[in-house]
């Protein structure tokens, strides 16, 4: 069964190493080599960096959310995916008070299409139903990124896009509000 709960600072290790691993996968060709290989160069770093930042980062005065997913057929390492959430960080060209953002969605790659991406992305939608202002859901996304069909299966419509940088590459990501 697949469980979706709050993260806790044990699963920083899990959490990383499924964030590493699916930009890796996810984002070879569209990112640059360069960038990839680092980011598993540095990953005890990352791990070491998240843990003791854990429950505390803040976008706005606002904590960021984590969640996991949990397989609890599996024994040992059950965290298959993640999500963070938390109010829009995009000050400079939307009302960021009109909106809630997910930062980060990923699902580890071997349990990709089993619907744990929706559940993650459901739970998020569900804590945020009935919140006072109305706001909407926003989710920023590579332009490029092969797994964009996912947003418009959850309802997903394209209503911003911007350029970013990452070590220096010019990379456009599109908005998807739900
Ligand atoms: C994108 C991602 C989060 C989706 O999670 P998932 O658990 O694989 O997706 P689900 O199984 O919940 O799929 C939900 C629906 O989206 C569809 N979908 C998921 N990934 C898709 C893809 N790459 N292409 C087309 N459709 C896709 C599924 O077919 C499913 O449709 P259905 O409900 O009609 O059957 C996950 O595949 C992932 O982490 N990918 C790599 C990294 C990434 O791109 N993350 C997003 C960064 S912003």
């Amino acid at each position: 069964m697949i469980i979706i709960r709050k993260a806790v600072s044990g699963d920083a290790e899990a959490t990383i190493s499924i964030n590493i691993n699916t930009w890796i996968s996810a984002y070879k060709g569209i990112i640059n080599d360069d960038t990839l290989d680092g980011l598993a160069d540095n990953k005890e770093n990352r791990i070491e960096k998240f843990k003791a930042e854990f429950g505390t980062r803040e976008v706005r005065g606002n904590l960021i959310e984590y969640i996991v997913a949990i397989d609890d057929s599996i024994d040992g390492q059950p965290v298959i995916g993640f999500a963070s959430y938390g109010v829009s960080r995009d000050e400079s060209f939307l009302n960021v008070d009109d909106y809630f953002e997910i930062y980060a969605l990923y699902v580890s790659e071997e349990h990709q299409n089993r619907g744990v991406g929706r559940k993650l992305a459901t739970y998020v939608m569900d804590q945020m139903k009935g919140n006072e202002d109305d706001k909407r859901l926003l989710i920023w996304t590579l332009e490029k990124n092969r797994s964009r069909s996912f947003y418009e299966k959850l309802g997903g419509k394209v209503q911003f896009d911007k350029e970013i940088k990452i070590n220096g590459q010019s990379l456009n990501e599109v908005g998807y509000v739900f």
